[in-house]
């Protein structure tokens, strides 16, 4: 069967079309589209929410076209097409009723079924679309634990089976992805820093800076990161350090220093706390998953402490461009979680939970 998934939740407008064989574990993506405002937003150092949402007005039609002739299916009549899954929460009310609304009126068009999909759902799901990656690993077994790290969320999911879904840990505060960008403004970085400060620390040593672990010996799976936040700017604040002039000479491996500092800080209460529970909660699986999981050095230590510290069990991480928003993890999400509803019965919830 096919599905075609759409997400707006923010500031990407995303269509896609997966491809599921019954009994199959994994999906196939025959197309997956994304167009983004985020140049707009670089502007202001953050998202302005009514801002993305004229740019998700302008971009889903182009979007969905696209997704469609890429997929090989028909654009003037109705496409073989089974059903539609859409983002309807959480997120920017206004990005959201883009695609809802849009959703809605296409499966009223084509007389198929609706699967509303949760965000964060969507971005688990990304584990199960088939890459050349994930022939080589162990297949996802159930009890399955996923590490959610996006812009909005660090949470810890704990998956019995498909659907059965409980949050056993998350952030009082920042969200990682938050903490990433947030220190980069104090930075002077673009947004989103989490990519830049990534690429930045490659040139720095770790150690150069002792930056608090928050909640380390917290007994509980909770996270936060607002502490190292502020942290980061008393440095910043001593020293008046000014990374926007231009050129930034010396100053330029203090600021790779400090990137790979934050970041390390960061890579080290992630992992601490999710393999703590991989082992408390006797996983078979572990995932990464969210836009943070797109960090290589974070996705690089995930592999050596899974060998290291989880034997037998299998770890997997989505392609970069499947960690971050995109449709067809929605579109995956909606096959292995079906609840196919009425379109009158899809409202966007922003404030939507697992
Ligand atoms: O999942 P996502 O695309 O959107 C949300 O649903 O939030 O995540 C975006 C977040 C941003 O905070 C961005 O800075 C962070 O993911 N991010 C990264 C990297 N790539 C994206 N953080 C650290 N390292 C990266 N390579
Ligand atoms: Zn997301």
């Amino acid at each position: 069967m096919k599905i075609l998934g759409i997400e707006t939740s923010c500031d990407e407008t995303g269509a896609a079309v997966i491809e599921a064989v019954p009994g199959e574990k994994m999906v196939r993506v025959c197309s997956n589209v994304i167009a983004t405002s985020l140049a707009k937003h670089a502007l202001t150092g953050g998202i302005i929410p009514e801002v993305a949402a004229r740019e998700q007005v302008n971009f889903m039609l182009p979007v969905l076209n696209d997704a469609l002739v890429k997929a090989g299916l028909s654009t003037t009549g109705k496409p073989d097409i089974d059903a539609i899954a859409v983002t309807y929460g959480p997120g920017l009310i206004g990005s959201l009723l883009v695609g809802v609304e849009t959703a809605k009126t296409l499966a009223l068009l084509w007389d198929i079924p609706l699967i509303p999909v949760n965000h964060m759902y969507g971005h688990i799901y990304a584990n199960w679309i088939e890459t050349p990656t994930t022939l080589n690993v162990a297949p996802i077994t159930f009890p399955a634990l996923a590490l959610v790290v996006s812009g909005g969320h660090t949470d810890l999911v704990l998956l019995e089976s498909h659907g059965q879904l409980k949050v056993i840990g998350g952030t009082r505060d920042d969200a990682a992805g938050e903490a990433f960008d947030k220190i980069g403004r104090l930075l002077g970085l673009p947004y989103p820093a989490g990519p830049v400060i990534s690429r930045l620390a490659q040139e720095g040593n770790p150690k150069a800076y002792r930056l608090p672990r928050p909640m380390w010996d917290s007994k509980d799976y909770d996270f936060s990161f607002s502490g190292l936040k502020t942290s980061v700017l008393n440095l910043v604040k001593k020293h008046e350090w000014d990374f926007t002039k231009q050129p930034l000479g010396n100053d330029e491996q203090l600021l790779a220093d400090l990137c790979a500092s934050v970041q390390q800080a960061i890579i080290d209460v992630l992992v601490f706390k999710t393999i703590s529970a991989a082992k408390k909660y006797e996983v078979k699986t572990l995932m990464l998953a969210g836009g943070v999981a797109a960090n290589k050095q974070l996705t690089d230590r995930f592999q050596t402490e899974v060998i290291n510290q989880l034997p037998g069990v299998s770890f997997h991480v989505p392609p970069p461009t499947l960690c971050t928003d995109n449709a067809a993890m929605i579109a995956a999400a909606g096959y292995f979680n079906n609840t196919t509803v009425s379109w009158k019965e899809v409202t966007a919830d922003p404030e939507l939970y697992y």
